[in-house]
């Protein structure tokens, strides 16, 4: 018998996971971006199609491949559904907090799943602009949820490199 007990996810985060919106890559993406750690797995990649009009940048569609647990594909579904029609502008707005509350909430030890989705968005947004002229908008330095999900990176490495050197013991 399984002695694990299952997270609280709310019934959308649950009905997401079943049915995510989006998934899948994208053949004429203007741009795509992962984020997370290919060595354990929880990886999320973002592809984007993006637009211009009248000198603005539009996200005209937006899909999602996740290698992360039913939360991450939760908040990348959700994510993807929020930044269709936006500007690059609008869509950098969004925050893991705004991404967890559109999904009714995740249990505290899942606010990861939601960075790492956003920080994928981000990471899409700033490959965009490499090689232009930067946007007033878009900040030079990482944000806080870019370091977040860097930090995050770095430790999954450091964890995986430890225990795959244990590989046998
Ligand atoms: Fe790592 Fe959800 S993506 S636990």
């Amino acid at each position: 018998m399984s002695t694990r007990i299952p997270l609280p996810y709310s019934p959308k985060v649950l009905e997401l996971f079943r049915n995510p919106k989006n998934a899948g890559a994208m053949e004429d993406a203007t741009v795509k971006a992962s984020a997370g750690s290919p060595a354990c797995g929880d990886v999320i990649r973002m592809y984007l199609k993006i637009v211009e009009r009248n000198g603005e940048y539009y996200i005209e569609k937006a899909s999602f491949e996740s290698y992360g647990c039913a939360a991450n594909i939760a908040a990348a579904s959700v994510l993807t559904e929020l930044v269709k029609g936006k500007s690059l502008r609008e869509a950098w707005e969004i925050s893991w907090r705004h991404v967890t509350d559109e999904l009714g909430g995740l249990p505290p030890i899942k606010y990861h799943c939601s960075m790492l989705a956003v920080g994928a968005l981000k990471r899409a947004i700033r490959e965009f602009f490499k090689g232009k002229k930067y946007p007033e908008w878009l900040p030079e330095k990482p944000t806080w949820e870019e370091k977040q999900v860097i930090e995050e990176e770095k430790m999954i490495e450091k964890l995986y490199s430890k225990y795959a050197g244990l590989g046998g013991r």
